[in-house]
């Protein structure tokens, strides 16, 4: 059922700075797409099947665009370490096992149900260096009609062994993955050279012909903390900052980039993401569990980045991003009150903004409520104490901060319903 009209209360972000509420309003759906909004049902559309949600809250499918899929099972385990012990003691010796299909399968089973469960149906996901498990990952993607970009990783220096490519073998495998899934569905082929440290000039060079010849994009992880940045100077000596490593090698002209952290930007990595229309990736658990660096969200949105949110699993420990969106607030404080000259706090609505539009804009037309955007949504429930009546906007930062999968009662994609 592609064409009805759902009555609650409705809530999204067009902008950063408030949130569009309509009270007992009127959401009518055509051909999955979100047709209208009113208070009273137009006489045009006084057929169509209804359903009834109350004082449920009617909101957008949330976007999560940094997630390891291939860090799953690692969820809230090493969060002890930093980042590079973190990946050397537990990461590269698990994601090593997605060699084995009969590993893989039942983990990227159980990330499509649990992005489906918490209602993320708007994603982009690193795999690991193997072509059959990611394969496998973007076929049950689609399968669900989800949107994502799915990355299989390049990897062919200082990385272990058993979890290194040579330079020919991870281009050709990479071309292998982008000429079988040409990602005219809703999951697209990304780029995905795991980040500087692990990849070659000759490798990033090749990636650059291979976003020419397949038009696609790049996703990586991009200053993320001191020890990265100063390490990726030292191997690229050649290059100015960060960035211009992606930009000089041409994966940045093709299709989305998409940045994960950005904490420690120079001013030429600022101007080289934003001539390339980059995303950046806001995610605050994994920040605080390996990476030790807060982004200045609230500087860098005055300059006018786009800042979208992710989980980071397994540098995060949880699978929604909606939680995502209260930490971003709590972490903007601490910025605020440690460093007051470097980023001010961000408001709840900011928040929820970029964990749904300012994500959704890798996608077409998904991440809000507005007329013509897909009717990819969710119904929230259950988020009042007894006698205590809440906004619908109380109601939205309560999910976020305390509410979880119990409280999606219903779920959209395209205008319809899954049912888990
Ligand atoms: N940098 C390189 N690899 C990783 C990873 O797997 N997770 C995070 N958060 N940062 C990385
Ligand atoms: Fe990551």
């Amino acid at each position: 059922m592609r064409d009805f009209v759902c009555h609650g209360d409705i809530l999204f972000a067009r902008e950063a700075d408030a949130l569009e509420v309509y009270e007992s309003g009127y959401l009518v759906v055509q051909e999955g797409r979100v047709e209208g909004i009113y208070p009273v049902i137009p006489e045009k559309f006084e057929n169509f099947p209804r359903k009834d949600y109350g004082r449920g809250l009617i909101i957008p499918a949330f976007t999560d665009l940094h997630i390891h899929a291939s860090q799953y099972v690692q969820r809230g385990i090493g969060m002890d370490k930093l980042l590079f012990d973190w990946l050397n003691d537990y990461t590269f010796p698990q994601e090593a096992r997605f060699q084995d299909m009969s590993y893989a399968k039942p983990i990227y089973d159980a990330v499509v149900r649990d992005l489906l469960l918490h209602g993320t149906f708007h994603a982009s996901l690193f795999t690991t260096i193997h072509y059959d498990a990611s394969d496998y990952l973007f076929r049950a993607l689609e399968e669900k009609g989800l949107y994502a970009y799915v990355g299989k990783v390049n990897m062919d220096m200082n990385s272990p062994d058993y979890l290194c490519e040579s330079t020919e073998e991870s281009l050709r495998q990479t071309e292998r993955f982008l000429a079988e899934h040409p990602g005219t569905g809703t999951v697209k082929p990304v780029l995905t050279p795991r980040f500087a440290p692990t990849c070659s000039e000759p490798l990033m060079r090749g990636l650059g012909k291979l976003a020419g010849k397949y038009h696609c994009g790049l996703q990586t992880h991009l200053v993320e903390s001191r020890a990265e940045k100063s390490w990726t100077l030292e191997l690229f000596k050649d290059y100015g900052s960060d960035a211009e490593i992606y930009e000089r090698n041409g994966l940045l002209e093709n299709g989305p980039s998409i940045f994960a952290h950005f904490i420690f930007p120079s001013q030429a990595d600022l101007d080289i993401v934003k001539r390339a229309d980059s995303t950046m990736v806001h995610c605050p658990d994994a920040t605080t569990n390996i990476i030790a660096g807060i982004m200045p969200v609230e500087r860098l949105h005055g300059e006018e980045l786009p800042i979208a949110l992710g989980t980071d699993v397994g540098g995060g420990q949880g699978m929604g991003v909606y939680r995502q969106i209260s930490r971003a607030v709590q972490l903007s404080k601490l910025k605020e009150f440690y460093e007051p000259e470097e980023s001010k706090t961000i408001t709840f609505p900011h928040a929820f903004y970029m964990a749904t539009k300012a994500g959704g804009r890798v996608f077409d037309h998904v991440g809000s409520l507005e007329k013509g955007y897909r009717f990819n949504a969710l119904v929230l429930d259950n988020l009042e104490d007894a006698g205590c009546i809440l906004t619908p906007v109380e109601r939205a930062e309560r999910f976020c901060y305390t509410g979880d999968e119990r409280n999606i009662v219903a779920r959209f994609i395209d205008g319809k319903e899954i049912h888990l």
